[in-house]
């Protein structure tokens, strides 16, 4: 058996694996203390069924769960609390059953980890670590796209792009500026952006969207997106899809002439979509100066064939630059401004 193999059948996958595992734990060791993490209906159901089964040979010591704390517990002797109260009883707990397999389970763990709980043995489930699927994001993700669904939107950011918006803000928010997006098409990312710095609080700052609104105005020998794609749009049109945004403004035109006289910045997070190389050689030069240090700027197309342009473009800026050219979790790429 290899390595991979190995570790593969040592997970657990779910919560029966888990209390079947708990229960030869048990069998293997009479008098194991355990501590429950989490007071589910499961939990309740497996207190009761492994005390009937296993009697005294099972020792429950508490079952911890914030939100429930306080409560009593299906058996008097197995108290709910809070894992601040529990702390108190880590000397007479010996296992952690942690009965929670929802992506909470991550900060479940942490929680734990730095715990004096860490020294003690732990069961829980294995999640297949699936950053699409976290809670808050999933639900950005949900309102979005039924916000673009409404309004007949189409848009050309995938979920794994957002995911990178969504951890970018998160990372920016507390840094003075503004965030911008170049390259808005019918508004996919930006209606994303909007609802997600409005969720997340973050909505203070401005959100800048530069677009011609119709369609590409310009394309080189290295570009294979011609003049006019993406035209299908127009500025009416995402201003009714953001019209409940009181902090997005927009700058229509193309924006190697808008930009540049413009005052807008400084900027803490920009997502640079524009497919085509010389925009994107001329934003490099001109948004650079106008981050704040540890400012993000994205680069939508770094890696696709259609688009290598904007690739060349960010490249041959940054060969001079102290800053590294990283890829992102999307295929895109981001630079985090020195
Ligand atoms: C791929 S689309 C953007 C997709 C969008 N971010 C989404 O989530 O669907 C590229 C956009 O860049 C815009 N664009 C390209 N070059 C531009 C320029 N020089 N000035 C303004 N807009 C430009 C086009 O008008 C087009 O709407």
């Amino acid at each position: 058996m290899n390595e991979g193999q190995r570790i593969e059948q040592k997970a657990i996958r779910n919560l029966d694996q888990l209390k079947q595992c708990l229960f030869d734990r048990i069998r293997e060791r009479p008098g194991t203390r355990v501590a429950l993490y989490g007071y589910t209906y499961q939990t309740a159901s497996l207190v009761n069924e492994f005390f009937s089964v296993l009697g005294d040979r099972f020792v429950p010591v508490c079952i911890i769960d914030n939100k429930r704390a306080g409560e009593s517990g299906p058996i008097k002797s197995c108290p709910v609390m809070s894992f601040e109260e529990a702390l108190h009883l880590v000397p007479n707990i010996d296992l952690v059953a942690v009965m929670i397999d929802s992506p909470s389970l991550t900060e479940v763990l942490s929680q734990v980890a730095f715990s004096p709980l860490q020294d003690k043995e732990i069961l829980f489930v294995h999640r297949f670590a699936q950053p699409l699927a976290e809670k808050e994001f999933a639900t950005l993700v949900e309102q979005s796209t039924e916000a673009l669904a409404r309004h007949g939107a189409v848009w050309y950011t995938d979920e794994k792009n957002w995911y990178c918006c969504y951890q970018y803000l998160k990372q920016t928010m507390e840094l003075d500026g503004d965030v911008a997006e170049f390259g808005v098409f019918q508004g996919g990312s930006a209606c994303f952006f909007a609802l997600t710095m409005q969720k997340l609080g973050f909505d203070e700052k401005l959100l800048f969207l530069y677009d011609t609104f119709e369609g590409i105005p310009q394309s080189s020998a290295l570009d294979l997106v011609e003049v006019n794609d993406f035209s299908g749009t127009s500025l009416e049109r995402v201003q009714s899809l953001l019209s409940d945004f009181d902090n997005v403004r927009f700058v229509p035109g193309d924006v190697m002439q808008t930009f540049r006289a413009s005052s807008e910045g400084p900027f803490s997070l920009v997502h640079i979509d524009c497919d085509q190389f010389a925009v994107t050689q001329f934003l490099c030069e001109q948004v650079y100066p106008r981050m704040v240090p540890g400012g993000i700027m994205m680069f939508q197309n770094y890696s696709f064939g259609a688009t290598l342009g904007e690739r060349v473009a960010v490249d041959y800026f940054f060969k001079d630059k102290p800053e590294t050219v990283l890829l992102g979790y999307d295929g895109a790429a981001f630079v985090v401004k020195q």
